[in-house]
């Protein structure tokens, strides 16, 4: 595997996922802490404390990075430790916490990236309406420019926004993530907000002159039909257009793409959330494009669904604990696609990753081929898409810990290492071990 000396291997996480410590220095209630609250929404009733505990135990977590020489690190600020009701100024002690993570990172050779927006809102700002009231977006601009002026001396990459197809169509359409509401109107208004939202973060950080580089994290998938009929091929567009294209011709065109345009139109009236400027807004020139891959899309056409609610289709071959097929070549073919229809924008891997049923034997190392094998797989596939054109900057293994899985809870473990929930021990496993000798290899290769 060849990649150029300066790609970053990294891994990533999320705050509402590892920090815990959900009331801790005035720490505001966000929808998630709402919604876990709420009987039948999360697994096992599971909610973010005590997840991994990191905000008290980063400094451990720090020096686990740097033992497996992790070159780069995403993390994502909760809005509600900076903005507890969502509005106003700056709770100092919870930008101090991401002041000293982001210091901390940079003592051990860590280059931090940023996430603003990974899914937790302040409930306050969900009481108000959330991502469906246009009012978010200057709610949103305020709290990045809280951000920008406390961290910008220490982080200099930044990410928007984390897959807002899923903050908006999960949180609002079906409702299986929150805020739990399961309207599309509301959702494709909240939608377009996130993506307003996008741009007002970049005007606000261009407009200061700042240092470094900021983008959006899309989840991005491939779309294939389950057999060559001409319905389900249309099936397989459909999705195509209402999961990547909604999302990257706003950013990367200044336009939404017509035929989901004319879809949503007929289903739920007239697109009036989106007014004059707003795409030009949306459409600002970008450092580069996160992508989120786990796997692709096989779509069937099911006639007893309305046009967006799509069928997957099953898939042979082997999956994973998620039930998500396993097909690294999709990944190749989305980076090439990209290239293209990104303007040439760099692209980023901000999450990949795959869920297995790790068990703790008692052994030092927990042993896990199947995301060894995962990780390595995928990683050649960059490389291939790399070796045929496309302009890959790195790559962040989601995650670095096992941690608190949205509705599935702590019953789906990610991490390059295990968590052991009641004493919060961290284990390597194997993955963590392949991931580390693949970076020293590269270092090595590029002289470093
Ligand atoms: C992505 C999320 C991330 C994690 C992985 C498995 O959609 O961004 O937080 O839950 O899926």
């Amino acid at each position: 595997m060849r990649f150029p000396a300066d790609f970053v291997f990294g891994a990533a996480t999320a705050a509402y996922q590892i920090e815990g410590s959900t009331t801790a220095d005035g720490r505001g209630e966000s929808i998630w802490d709402r919604f876990c609250a709420t009987p039948g929404k999360v697994e096992n009733g599971d909610t973010g404390d005590p997840a991994c505990e990191h905000y008290v135990r980063w400094e451990e977590d720090l020096d686990l990075m740097r033992s497996l020489g992790l070159g780069g690190y995403r993390f994502s600020i909760a809005w509600p430790r900076i903005q507890p009701n969502g509005r106003g100024p700056a709770n100092r002690k919870g930008l101090d916490f991401y002041r000293r993570l982001a210091g901390g990172l940079q003592e051990r050779g860590i280059t931090p990236l940023a996430t603003l927006y990974h899914w937790d809102l302040p409930q306050a700002l969900e009481d108000g309406g959330g991502w469906a009231s246009r009012d978010v977006v200057e709610r949103f601009a305020e709290y990045a420019q809280l951000v920008f002026d406390g961290l910008g001396d220490s982080v200099q990459n930044w990410i928007t926004h984390n897959e807002p197809w899923v903050t908006s169509f999960l949180g609002y359409a079906y409702g299986v993530k929150a805020p739990g509401v399961t309207s599309w109107p509301r959702a494709i208004a909240a939608a377009h907000h996130a993506l307003l939202a996008h741009g007002a973060a970049v005007r606000a950080f261009r407009e200061g002159g700042r240092d470094g580089r900021i983008g959006i994290t899309l989840d991005l998938t491939i779309a294939e039909p389950a057999s060559d009929s001409a319905e389900d091929r249309a099936a397989a567009e459909r999705l195509h257009s209402h999961h990547n294209r909604w999302f990257l011709e706003p950013v990367f065109r200044g336009a939404y793409p017509e035929d989901t345009v004319e879809l949503y139109e007929l289903s739920f009236g007239p697109l009036d959330v989106v007014k004059d400027d707003d795409l030009a807004l949306i459409s600002q020139p970008i450092d580069f494009l996160g992508v989120n891959f786990y796997r692709p899309n096989l779509v069937a056409h099911d006639p007893s669904r309305p046009p967006l609610e799509l069928r997957e289709a099953d898939r042979p071959g082997p999956h994973t604990a998620m039930n998500w097929p396993i097909v690294p070549a999709a990944l190749t073919q989305l980076l090439l696609r990209l290239q293209h229809e990104c303007n040439g924008t760099p692209l980023v891997i901000t999450e990949n990753g795959a869920a297995f049923a790790d068990e703790l034997d008692g052994g030092e190392v927990v042993e896990d081929p199947e995301r060894r094998a995962y990780l390595q797989e995928h990683i050649q596939a960059v490389a291939r898409a790399i070796a045929q054109g496309a302009d890959v900057r790195g790559y962040y293994a989601w995650s670095l810990l096992d941690n608190f899985e949205w509705e599935h809870g702590y019953s789906q473990r990610f991490g390059l290492v295990y968590v052991d929930y009641p004493s919060q021990r961290r284990v390597l496993k194997r993955s963590a071990l392949w991931y580390r000798d693949l970076i020293a290899e590269q270092a090595g290769r590029n002289g470093d």
